[in-house]
Order: structure tokens, then sequence, then C-alpha cells
């Protein structure tokens, strides 16, 4: 949660900032604001708001010429979003300012003893606390900066990602990480500061993700100093080449971010099994899974972990775990997980699923399970981040960077990753005979075509869309492999529609849910030939009797559902593991043509955010 820019260089750094805030809004957007130096003086705007917003207030610090300045975004977490609490945040002195991105848990305590000792302060913010107790370490002690924030932060409790820099010294800005992402890009005679690499990759392919209890001091004309911050030890940068492009974070077209990653679901599925699956050969490759192939064969059990939409592909995974390489599996809610005091054995495999990478409740479930000695693995999308960092190893979606806050391209490619590793395993364990192998290995191959022919949906799902975009409920159904797919399609329509909606087993049904089915109740039920269809059919019947209106997504060619729904939309025919691969792709252009149709902020939704890096 919140986007945290920075610069120190030779170019004027208002609009670099502006347009990294921009980039980094799907990181939380309920306000925003910029502070810039110039000669001798801080020039801060902050707002209630978004970017767009802030723009129309920083005129001041539009027209200044500075070369160093810092930008947030906030998603709150102390303090209402309003101008006050915004970030930046200055010391008593005015003479420190800060951005944080995280939590200081402990900043009552701290606050009530700088008062004490007469510090005051303007803002419910735990940050402001921060920035003054590094003010008074500095003072007191006599230390520079950097030393100061070191001082500072071994009092804390909490998570942070920090940039902070000094009025009186206006060559340097000091930076520190623990839970929450950091990446400092580095240019010619120039540094970047951001919670990913977005605002900065049109300048710089090089970069260093700081590593938690990390601080950096970054010093226009000098090297980057890396410390830890526990004990002062050197650190090392390792400085990485980045493949991002600016393309692909930007809309290319398409009116939402949400759109444009619903349509890439084709190539980003392709890249994420490509080199991996090896149909011809009827070879699955993954390094992450073949260095540790004996650890999954023994394992006791695998235990999913995850949070949202990664969370549902868990439940798909279990599917397709249990019924192709007949391991068990048990799906955790992350931030249950950790607080439930879990039996967890040195026998247990764990798998974290996070796009972000960087989703604290998940974190902890893997540090919790990494303590009690289980092999732990990693499916993330973002490269290098936290959770792909602090896992054994893992496997990477490849889905490309997912900006629409809502998950789309990151569930199908944390399918597809899953299915890779479940077929690897069963394999391995000789459940299949080759050809049969072979057949599931090239029915995959072939699902971006699939997805690419169910996404000539759109028009038809769209006019669906029309009829129901002023209801109140919706209910979606599922069996099966497309039980997980009927709890993302309720999740995607309401987190961006915000119409009340839940996804139940369909047999579940009648036992409780059908009480709500009357004439005004949209119920959205998969129903694709493989996979309980008669049951699923029977479903729709006990729906249909109750007046309830039925959209169902059904295999092409499907004459028997046709006849009961009120609106049929086809996916191509594929194996039933593969079906959620194809299913969930109707209902992402569902919630997202009726939250355009309610003029809902699809890519920004109300209250959330793309990277929930508080518990
Ligand atoms: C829903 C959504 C969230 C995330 C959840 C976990 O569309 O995006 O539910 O799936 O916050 O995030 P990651 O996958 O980054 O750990």
């Amino acid at each position: 949660m919140c986007g945290i820019v920075g610069y120190i260089g030779h170019q004027e750094a208002y609009p670099i900032i502006i347009k990294g805030l921009q980039r980094l809004e799907y990181r939380g957007y309920d306000s925003a604001g910029i502070a810039l130096y110039e000669d001798g003086e801080i020039h801060v705007s902050k707002t209630k708001g978004k970017v767009e917003d802030l723009k129309k207030k920083a005129e001041n610090a539009a027209n200044t010429l500075g070369v160093l300045g810092l930008g947030h975004t906030r998603w709150a977490t102390h303090g209402v979003p309003n101008d006050t609490n915004s970030h930046p945040h200055y010391s008593n002195s005015g003479d420190l300012v800060i951005i944080h991105n995280g939590i200081i848990e402990n900043y009552e305590s701290i606050k009530k003893a700088l008062q004490k000792r007469g510090y005051e302060f303007k803002t419910d913010t735990d940050t402001e606390v921060l920035v003054n107790l590094i003010e008074e370490v500095k003072n007191k002690e006599g230390v520079k900066l950097g030393k100061a924030v070191q001082l500072a932060l071994n009092q804390v409790v909490g998570a942070y990602a920090i940039a902070v820099f000094d009025r009186t010294k206006p060559d340097e800005i000091v930076v520190a990480k623990l839970g929450s992402p950091l990446a400092i890009g580095i240019g010619e005679n120039e540094y970047f500061i951001a919670s990913d690499a977005s605002p900065f990759i049109e300048y710089t392919n090089n970069a260093i993700y700081l590593e938690d209890e990390e601080m950096a001091i970054i010093r226009l004309g000098k090297e980057i100093k890396l410390r830890k911050i526990k004990n002062d030890a050197i650190a090392y940068p390792n400085i990485l080449e980045l493949q991002l492009n600016l393309e692909e974070i930007e809309k290319g077209g398409y009116d939402h971010f949400m759109l444009k990653e619903i349509y890439e679901q084709p190539r980003a599925i392709l890249d994420t099994y490509r080199g991996r699956l090896l149909a011809n050969e009827g070879i699955i490759r993954m390094a992450g899974i073949d260095q540790n192939l004996e650890k999954f064969l023994n394992a006791n059990r695998i235990i999913i972990v995850a949070c949202g939409t990664s969370w549902h592909a868990g439940l798909v995974a279990e599917y397709i775990f249990e019924d192709l390489a007949r391991i068990p599996v048990e799906v955790e809610y992350a931030s249950e997980f950790r607080y439930r005091n879990p039996v967890i054995t040195e026998n247990d495999v764990l798998i974290a699923i996070s796009q972000s990478g960087e989703t604290a409740d998940t974190l902890a479930a893997i540090k919790l399970a990494k303590e009690k000695g289980a092999f732990v693995f990693g499916v993330c999308n973002v490269v290098g981040s936290s959770i792909a960092r602090e896992t054994h190893a893992g496997a990477y979606t490849h889905a490309g960077p997912e900006i629409g806050v809502a998950s789309t391209k990151a569930f199908t490619t944390q399918i597809t990753v899953l299915t890779l590793i479940a077929l690897k395993l069963a394999s391995e364990k000789g459940m299949f005979s080759a050809s049969k192998f072979h057949e599931i290995l090239t029915e995959l191959e072939g699902i971006p075509g699939k997805v690419e022919r169910t996404l000539e949906s759109n028009d038809l799902v769209a006019h669906i869309s029309d009829t129901y975009k002023d209801s109140t409920n919706c209910l979606y159904l599922g069996r099966g492999y497309n039980f997980p797919v009927a709890l993302e399609g309720a999740l995607k329509l309401k987190e961006i529609s915000y119409i009340h909606a839940e996804g139940y087993p369909a047999a579940e049904m009648k036992h409780g849910p059908i009480a709500l089915i009357d004439e005004q109740m949209p119920v959205v039920v998969i129903a694709t030939k493989k996979g309980h269809y008669e049951k699923v059919v029977s479903n729709i019947q006990e729906i249909k009797s109750r007046n309830g209106r039925i959209i169902a997504v059904v295999t092409e060619g499907d004459k028997t559902v046709k006849e009961l729904a009120d609106h049929v939309v086809e996916v191509p025919e594929t194996l039933e593991c593969l079906t959620p691969l194809l299913t969930t792709i109707p209902l992402q252009l569902l919630s997202y043509h009726i939250a355009v149709m309610r003029e809902c902020n699809v890519d920004q939704p109300r209250n959330l955010a793309k990277s929930v890096t508080v518990e």
C-alpha cells in the first residue's frame, strides 16, 4: 500500500515524480503529495484525492526547477485521507522531509515520548512521528542524516520503505526498507527511488532492490552506500539489469488497464509456459521444481497460502494437484494461517501464491512455515519481489506488469504455473501413460488460442451486462474445478462494480442461497460439458423454477442449457482440468462491462490497493 517516488540528479524532478506517482497509483490513491527542493527551500503540495488532483494543486511545485524531490500516493492506514495526513511529512524544524510506505506499529508510544520533549504534531500519521524521531536523534547524537535514520529505525517496530532528505544537505537522499518494497534506479549522475521500477524504467534499466533491514545513502556524484540497519555492516549492492519496457506499463489504446490485461491473457499464458512446456517431447521443465523434486514427491501434503484472487488460484490448484498428482492439498487464507497456530512439519511443502509478491499476510505465512522447517515455494509475478526472495525456490508467472487493481491475467497465469507443477509431479509419480501426458500437454499448449476465441464473446458479454448493470445482488455458481471460478467471478464483480455478489458451489445453493432467488436475481452458472454437467443442469432448472435470471457459461455447441438459460456465453471445449482458464474470461468481461456502465473507476476501485503490504 502506498507508492513512493524520489529523484535526485540533474533533470527537473517535478515531471519525473508526477509521472512516477501516476504509474504507482495502483498501490493506493486516496491522497497524494510532493516535496521539491529549490534554493534552500522545500515546496510541499499535498491533497486528498488522486495524482490528477495533486497536479491541479501543485502549481508552486510544478514551477520549481528543483532537481531533488519526493512524492507519495497514499492508501491510508493511520489517519483519515485528507490534505494534512497526506505525505510527504516534515519534521518540526522543517528541515527533514519523509515519504513512507508501511506502518510504524509503536508510533503512539514514541509520539507521547516526543511530545513530552516538546515535539508537536500536525497530523494523525505514524510517519510524522518517524521523521521527528529521526530529527531528534540527529540533533541529540550530533550525527549525519544516514546515521540518524539508522538509529531511529532501530527504535521502531513495523514495516517501512522510506526516503528522507535534509533541506540543509540537498545532495543526498537516505532510504531504508523493512517489509515494503524499495527499488533504486541508477542513471547517469542521477538516482531514482520507487516502490517498483515503473517510474524510472524509461530512464534506466539498472536497479538495486533493497533487501529487508537494509538502508542506502544516495549522494550525488558518489557511489551508493548500503548498510544493514541493525548492525551497521556494509551491504554490497546487487545491480540488476531490468527487462521491463515502457510499453508494458501503458494502456496501449485500451480504455482501461483491466481490459488491456484481460486481452493480454493469451500472450501471458503463452509466456508463462514458454520454455517450460515442451509438448512434443513430453517434457515439463521448471528449474525450481526440477531442483527440488524430492521435496515435492516426498511431501506429506502441500499447503497453499494466498489472499484474494491468488487464493482462488490456489483453490483451482487443489483440484488439479489432488486429481492429477494425487497429492493432498490444503488451501489457506494467509491471514488466517499465520495466526492460527497451524500444524506444520518438515515434510510439508508450502506454496505461496502472490501476484505482487508483497502481500504482508502471505509473507508472514511464509516466514512461519520456514521457521517450522517446511520447504517454501513461491508463485509470483513481480520479479525480485519480497516473496520471490523470501521463498526457498519458486516459479514466476511472467504475466508482465498487472496495473489494474482487479487481478485478471495474474489469475490465469497462476493457474497455468500451478497446472504445470501438478502435471510435472503427476508424470514423475507415473500417474499417466506417455500418450495421456502428451495429450494433456498439447491441450495446455493450445489454451492461448482458445482464450483468444473466448475473448470474441466480448460484445455479447457487453450486451448481457447492459441488462444487469443495475442489479444489486448476483449469485455465481460452479462445481468442481469451476467452483473457485465462481468465487473469482463474484469477487471481480463486487470489487469493481460494488454490486454484492457471492460465489457458491452449485449444489450448496439449496442449503440456503436458493432463498434469495427471485425474478430480480441474476445467477451466473458455469455449466461446461465436463465436470458434473448433468448435476449443474439440474441446479439451473432449480433456479429457473424460481424465476431467477440465468447467465450460463457453456461449452461451444451446448443445446440443453441454451434452452433453459436467459443468456449463454460459449467457451471452446477443453479438458476438465483446464476449463478454469477459459470459463473465467467471460466473468472478467462481465464485471468489467458492468463496472464501466455504472461509471465506476475500473482500474482504481474505491478503498482498494493493488499491493496489500499491511495486514
Ligand atoms: C482481486 C485482487 C486481490 C489480490 C490479493 C492478493 O482482484 O487483486 O484480491 O488477489 O490482494 O494479492 P497478491 O496476489 O499480490 O498477493
